[in-house]
Order: structure tokens, then sequence, then C-alpha cells
């Protein structure tokens, strides 16, 4: 039996790193799941190895700050699969960090682009989708840096702020219609975007300074993260949250 068995899920950004990570672990607890990604290919290689595995997956090339993608992908959904439940939002962009003053206004731009207003055409998409089913839930992968703010990363800690505005006020009004909504902060990643973060190449040495820097002297792997969307997902276990930021942080927020 699995933790999720009977739900349909759709994860943005889930050719790479912590999205990967969520689709497997959804997929593993009984979810079928349509895997997507501006990088098709990615997408594809992810749902292939899933369904080699003998569980439920497909795929499906989206961007996320195009509406159109987004609708096509949810149709996608429920055509294969017979409807959607659970919306996992993860997909994101990094930043490389700098300056207050260095900083180009299209760095902004672009991060509320992808990262604040991609998040929401994601749910605006969904919604019809997910309001045809009961329970239903969305999880939005926000950051830690929405909790607790670093330096020199403006565009991208602004936008992930906006995330969390948008995760909260969600929840609110999606309550009544018993449409739990979540968010997962991650802190720093084992993930390709950690070397967006640091300004190019990621050396072992850099990761283990960003690993000792962390409480518990470890970085976040995209298991952890899908470890946490399963829990937060299973209307069984995590019927009473909404509006919960979960760190997934390995301390960082404390
Ligand atoms: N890595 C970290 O340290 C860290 C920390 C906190 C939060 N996060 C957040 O976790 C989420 C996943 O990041 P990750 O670390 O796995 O990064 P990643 O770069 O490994 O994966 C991000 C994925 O999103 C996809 N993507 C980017 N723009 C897209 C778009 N417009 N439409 C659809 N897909 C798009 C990319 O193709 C990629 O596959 C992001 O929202 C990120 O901001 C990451």
């Amino acid at each position: 039996m699995g933790r999720l068995d009977g739900r349909i899920a759709m994860v943005t950004g889930a050719a790479s790193g912590f999205g990967a990570g969520i689709a497997r672990a959804l997929a593993h607890q009984g979810a079928a799941v349509l895997v997507t990604d501006l990088d098709g290919g990615g997408a594809n290689a992810i749902a292939d190895e899933l369904r080699a595995r003998g569980l439920s997956a497909e795929a499906e090339a989206v961007d996320i700050t195009d509406r159109a993608s987004l609708e096509q992908a949810v149709v996608r959904a429920e055509d294969d699969f017979g409807g959607l439940d659970t919306l996992i939002a993860n997909a994101g962009i990094g930043q490389r960090p700098s300056g207050i003053l260095e900083t180009e206004p299209d760095t902004l731009r672009r991060q509320f682009e992808v990262n604040a207003l991609g998040a929401f055409l994601t749910v605006q998409a969904a919604l019809p989708a997910l309001r045809r089913r009961d329970p239903a839930s969305i999880l939005l992968t926000v950051s830690g840096i929405a909790l607790v703010p670093r330096p020199q990363l403006y565009g991208y800690g602004m936008a992930k702020a906006a995330a969390m505005y948008l995760m909260k006020a969600m929840a609110s009004e999606l309550a009544p219609e018993r449409i739990r909504v979540n968010g997962l902060f991650p802190a720093v990643g084992d993930t390709p975007m950690l070397a967006e973060f640091v300004g190019g190449a990621l050396t072992d040495a850099a990761a283990g300074a960003f690993a000792s820097a962390l409480p518990l002297g470890r970085l976040i792997t995209p298991e952890d993260v899908g470890q946490a969307a399963v829990f937060l997902s299973s209307p069984s276990e995590a019927g009473a949250l909404t509006g919960c930021a979960l760190p997934v942080d390995a301390g960082r927020c404390l």
C-alpha cells in the first residue's frame, strides 16, 4: 500500500533537482505523476525511469510563464489519468549573487516572472481541475530565503517572498472548498541550481562550506524534499494542514 495510492499529481520543474525528487517520491507512494518541465527531454527521461520501475508517469513540456502551455498539461493529466488532485508548483530559477547597487532591474523582472508569476499562473491553470476533485491540494516550492533573508539575492528572495504570500493567501481563499495549500521551504540544495547561487561552477570545497554552515551539517537532497512533499500531499497524513510553511532546511531558519 502506497501513501498516495489513487492520487493524481502534476509536478513542474520535475526534470531536475527537487522536482525530480518530488516526482520520484510521489510515484513510489502510488500517485500517478505528470512530470513537467521547460526541458521536455529531461521530463521524458524521468517519466521513462518511473515507468521502467512499474510506476505510473507521463511527461509534458511546460513553460510556467505561459498559461496556455500549463493549461495543455492540465488537460493531459485529466485525459491520461482521469483528473488532477495534487499540484506541485516547484519550477524555479536561481540567481547569481550581486549587491543592491549592482543588481539590474531586469534581474528582478525575470525572477518575478518565473518564481512568483510562474507559480501564480501554474495555480490558475490547475485550479478548475483541482475543483473537480475532493480532496485536492496545492504545494509550492518556496525557499527558506522567504523566511530568513540573505544578502545579495534581491530578485530571488523578493520573488520567493511573493510566492510565500501567494501560498498563504490561497490557503485562506481555498480553505472553504477544502483545497489545502502548503509550502516547502528548502535551504541550500544539492541540485544544479546551487552552482548559480555561488556564481559559477560548484567546487567540492564550496559545497562543503555550505553544508557546514547549516546546523545539521548537510545539504538538502531531492529525496528530503520528496519525502516532505509526500507528507504534505497526503490527505490522510496532512489533512489538517493548510497555509503551512515547512522548512526543509537542516536548521537554517532556526
Ligand atoms: N537548490 C536550492 O538551494 C534551493 C533552495 C530553496 C528553494 N529552491 C527552489 O526549489 C525549486 C527547484 O529548484 P532546484 O534546486 O531543484 O533547481 P534545478 O535547477 O535543479 O531545477 C529547476 C527546474 O525548473 C525548470 N524550469 C526553470 N524555468 C522553468 C519554466 N519557465 N517552466 C518550467 N520549468 C522551468 C528547469 O528546467 C529545471 O528542470 C525552485 O523553485 C527553487 O527556487 C532551491
